[in-house]
């Protein structure tokens, strides 16, 4: 096994709040071990353009608690090439760096496994998404600050909604999985929850709507997943309104606001540790895999697995939560 002298790390795909916390982590514990930490900027583009350089205690002073990342971040799509990755392979070693610590979601990952094969590279990825749709954790940085900030934001429209009588339609981030909207919504006491994983049939939302209304409620929260079969909230808004308009409607996108902002303790934590996992891994000898949490224990999957499987969600949360809004 080959000592590492170098190590790199980068920030890949869409930022999420912890990461800041998880580059301090990695940096901090590879100068305890002895290896010199090499920040590469913009993801695997800044890999490819030679975009790094050498960071120390002070280089991560003051950044636990902010978000986005300081490394930054990008979607290359020059790393799916066989170029871009030979061109990363030789900066890497130009530079001498002898492992790779990535920190991002799915597409992260895939570039990782077959860059780590093609060029028999060291590379342990960590979990940095807000949408929790990996395979091999129980949570993933970022995400639990992302529904709390949905929490925050959707508390807020509950005060219009309730003050003007009115249905609010929601759509949180998730563009494959439904996570976000599934924690949020029982969080909030949404009325109805819409998400990918579970088929979305607009007579039935209508047939529970006009129950409600029924019973009397004047207002109400919908939250959907941008990834939900039904289209997102715009198209949700039009197909209920052609059939049942009693309630006034309005649509709130909550976009990127989603994506920013202080971590939470639970993501700084979990970041904290994975990071400080990540450097131990590497010198173990461990490779090609991604470091998560289950039940509070650190468990290494290998990338392919965490890029094959999904993370399922709870279908009886969204049972809790039907049950929860009668
Ligand atoms: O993967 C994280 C995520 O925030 C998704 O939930 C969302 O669909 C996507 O990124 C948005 O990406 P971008 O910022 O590139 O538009």
């Amino acid at each position: 096994m080959k000592k590492i002298n170098r190590l790199g790390l980068l920030t890949s795909g869409g930022d999420a709040p912890g990461m800041n916390a998880a580059i301090r982590a990695i940096v901090r514990t590879a100068i305890y071990e002895n290896i010199e930490p090499i920040g590469i900027y913009r993801g695997y583009t800044g890999l490819i353009k030679g975009e790094m350089e050498v960071m120390h205690s002070r280089s991560v002073s003051n950044i636990i608690q902010r978000g986005g990342t300081i490394l930054k971040s990008a979607r290359s799509k020059e790393f799916m090439t066989k170029n871009g990755r030979t061109q990363a392979f030789e900066n890497l070693q130009k530079n001498n760096i002898d492992a790779l610590v990535v920190i991002g979601g799915d597409g992260t990952f895939t570039g990782a496994r077959i860059f780590g094969e093609e060029f028999d590279f060291p590379i342990v990825g960590l979990p940095g998404t807000i949408d929790n749709d990996l395979f091999g954790t129980d949570f993933t940085i970022g995400y639990d600050t992302a529904i709390n900030t949905v929490v925050e934001a959707v508390d807020k429209i509950r005060d219009t909604a309730d003050s003007h009588d009115r249905l609010f339609i929601i759509e949180v981030m998730g563009r494959d999985a439904g996570f976000i909207a599934l924690r949020s919504g029982i969080a909030t006491g949404a009325e109805k929850i819409l998400i990918p994983e579970s088929k979305t049939y607009i007579d039935n939302l209508i047939r529970l709507l006009r129950h409600d209304w029924s019973k009397n409620k004047t207002s109400g929260i919908i939250i959907v997943a941008e990834g939900d079969d039904s289209g997102g909230a715009f198209e949700v808004a039009k197909k209920v309104n052609e059939k049942f308009d009693q309630y006034e409607t309005r649509i709130t996108i909550l976009g990127h606001i989603q994506r920013g902002g202080s971590p939470t303790a639970m993501d700084r934590v979990l970041a904290s540790r994975l990071g400080y996992k990540a450097v131990k891994a590497l010198v173990e000898g461990e490779k090609d895999v991604m470091i998560g949490e289950i039940n509070r224990e650190i468990v290494y999957t290998p990338f392919e697995k965490s890029i094959k499987h999904h993370q399922t969600v709870s279908l009886e949360l969204l049972e809790i939560a039907r049950v929860l809004a009668i």
